[in-house]
Order: C-alpha cells, then structure tokens, then sequence
C-alpha cells in the first residue's frame, strides 16, 4: 500500500442520525408500541406504498429481504423441494432464499447485455425441466431497473411464479404482479440498518406474506398456515421513515458520485460500467467489467494504491462451496464475467478526486 495515499474505502453508509432519528423514537416512546406491524410500520408502508403507486395493502415492509424472497416463494411455491430457476449470478442470499423455502436452487446463466435472466431462456428451461420447476427467481443487478411485465406473462403462460429480488432497486423498481422484494439493508440505496420490503399489485398474495410472518395470523390471533416471524419492528421502522425523509438528498447524492463515475469512466480503455448505470436510476454500489480476465489482480493493485475494492457477488453462487453441488446448466457468461468484474468505492460523499484517482488506477490496469 502507498504509505501516504488516503485510503478510499468501498463504502461508508450514511444512515439517519440521532437528531433525525429523535421525532421518531419519541413517538414509540407516546406509543409504547414497539412491533408487531404498530403505527410507524404502517405509515412507512403507507409511505412506500404511495411512492411505489400501489395500495397500502400491496405492500408490506418486513425483517430484511432475504427473509421477504423466501416467504414470498413459501407463499407461491415452497415445499417440495423442486426447482427454483436462479441466475448463479447474484449474492447468495438468493440461493439460501430457496433453501429457505423447501426449494433447490437450479442455476441459470445471464444474458451478457443485461447481467440477468432472459424471459426467453427461462421458458426454454421451464419447458425442458418441466414439472420438476416450482418457481422463478429473477434478479435486477445492483439495483439496475427490470420490466416486470414479461414475466408477470411468463407466469401466466407457464403457471410457474416469478420473484424478483431487486434487492439494491429502490430507485428503480416499478411493481408488477409478481411479488418485488427490495432490501433496506445498510449497504442498500434507502438504508434502514436492516429491513426488506415486498410489493405486488396482488393484494391477497401480501396478506399471505404479511401473514407468514406473523405466525401465521391471517387478522386474528390464531395460526390458520404456515409462519414464524418476520416482522419489521418499530426502532428499524423509524430508522427507515428518517431515511426516507431525507432520501431526495441521499439519492441526490448518489446521482452525484454516479455521474462522476460516468465521467471518469469514459476516459479509461477496455472497462465497462454495468448495464445502465447513470441511465437516471441510483444505487449503491460501482461495479466494473474489463474486456479481459484481471479481476482479482485488479483488486490486488487497487489494493496496494490505497482504493478498497470487492466482488460483491464473489465468484457466482455455482462457486460457493454451499451450492457447488447444486444443478446447473453451462454458464459461461457468468464464468466470464466473474473473472472480469470488479466494485469499486461508491457513496453519496465520494469526493471527485477520488473517483479521479480510482480511475487513474484502472487506466494502469487495463493498460498493463
Ligand atoms: C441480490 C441480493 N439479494 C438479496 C440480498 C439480501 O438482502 P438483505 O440483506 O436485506 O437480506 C442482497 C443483499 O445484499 C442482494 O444483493
């Protein structure tokens, strides 16, 4: 490491502060109503529910999103074991969703354009692998955004359901039938700490979910399904109304650091952004694919210059020992792409210096 360079870390969230924070906790402190869906867990869902132009009862917020993707299939689809179709290429929780909901994950490869599941491949998987699949999980990459309505199609043709784990897609994420799950975890565009919220415009289908998260109450208090709890408490919602009151600066800045990225991107040989980025929409995260193989050696020199880097979705999940055994089909692109990609630094407070100096760094990557 370069003994007198400024470290650049991967990130450094910014979640509401205490001052911000204050209006909310005295409220639970008037309400003495700390969990189980109370006042500010339905103003937040309220809130998310008008910014997402659904009803309040399409929407409902709940204990972090890798939970929300498993209740949502359990609710569609869990059980028995069958296939759930997955790109490899995304982070592991989507996998241990599955497992999470009696399902195994099956693993599909990306369409190089988009970094996600193709409608197209899904079918052709679905009409090769027949009944032995239950469900569809699709995922937006690092937040980009996703055309719902194909695969709300795609369920009707086919009866199988579809989940999308638009995880970092706060910002982008325009709801469908098929149920959206978004994270509101600390690394995520709308920071809570912990959280996860589940929209569909099928309002039976959120009172299934909200209900498997609570114990499988369905209004009273008896388990008439299947349940545990899942609920989002009070102190993370009031961390998430505080968040959503100041998202217009947040998102503010994000937009800031991404169209720097943008920038200084253009100026550096045979590297990419990922698909979309700048193209209007946020998130939290940078990541960057070289037109050859020097992911890891890329980390290694960012490494020594002081700029902390990551492969967030490490190697694909078909990679990580927990689904190494799990059925595939070929996934080249995945393969490929893995070896080439790289998250750099991002945040709503990277300064444009920063970006410029990461951007020297990869300059004398890619020329090396
Ligand atoms: C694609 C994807 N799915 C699911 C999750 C899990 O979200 P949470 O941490 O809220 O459980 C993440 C979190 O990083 C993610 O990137």
């Amino acid at each position: 490491m370069i003994a007198d360079a400024k470290q650049i870390p991967l990130m450094r969230p910014k979640l509401p502060d205490a001052a911000q924070l204050m209006p909310y906790l005295r409220e639970i402190d008037a309400n003495r109503w700390y969990t189980n869906f109370g006042p500010l867990e339905q103003r937040l869902t309220g809130r998310f529910a008008a910014q997402f132009g659904v009803t309040g009862d399409q929407a409902v917020c709940l204990s972090n999103a890798t939970t929300a993707l498993s209740i949502s299939l359990a609710a569609l689809a869990g059980g028995d074991g069958r296939y759930c179709l997955m790109p490899s290429f995304t982070f592991v929780a989507t996998a241990q969703a599955a497992l999470a909901a009696d399902l195994t994950p099956y693993f599909l490869d990306v369409d190089p354009a988009t970094w996600r599941l193709d409608t197209d491949a899904v079918r052709d998987a679905i009409t090769r692998l027949g009944s032995d699949v239950a469900a569809v999980m699709v995922v937006a990459p690092f937040g980009a955004p996703i055309d719902i309505a194909p695969w709300d199609r795609l369920t009707e043709e086919t009866g199988v359901p579809v989940v999308i784990d638009t995880a970092a897609g706060f910002d982008s994420v325009v709801p469908g039938v098929s149920p959206a799950i978004v994270s509101l975890h600390a690394t995520k565009p709308l920071a809570a700490g912990e959280g996860g919220l589940v929209i569909s415009r099928d309002g039976d289908l959120i009172a299934e979910i909200k209900a498997r998260a609570n114990f499988g109450f369905h209004g009273q208090r008896s388990a008439v399904g299947p349940g545990g709890n899942a609920k989002l408490g009070e102190y993370a919602a009031a961390v998430a109304l505080a968040a959503l009151d100041q998202w217009a600066e947040t998102r503010a800045g994000f937009a800031r650091t991404t169209a720097a990225y943008v920038d200084a991107m253009n100026a550096v040989p045979a590297l990419q952004l990922s698909p979309g980025f700048g193209d209007g929409w946020v998130s939290a995260t940078c990541n960057v694919v070289f037109d050859a193989p020097t992911g890891e050696t890329a980390i290694a020199v960012l490494e020594q210059a002081g700029i902390e880097a990551r492969r967030w979705w490490n190697r694909g999940c078909h990679r990580e020992p927990m689904f190494s055994e799990v059925d595939c089909d070929p996934l080249p692109v995945t393969e490929d792409m893995v070896d080439r990609m790289v998250g750099l630094p991002f945040g709503i407070d990277l300064l444009p210096a920063d970006v410029r100096r990461i951007a020297d760094a990869l300059t004398a990557i890619s020329m090396t």
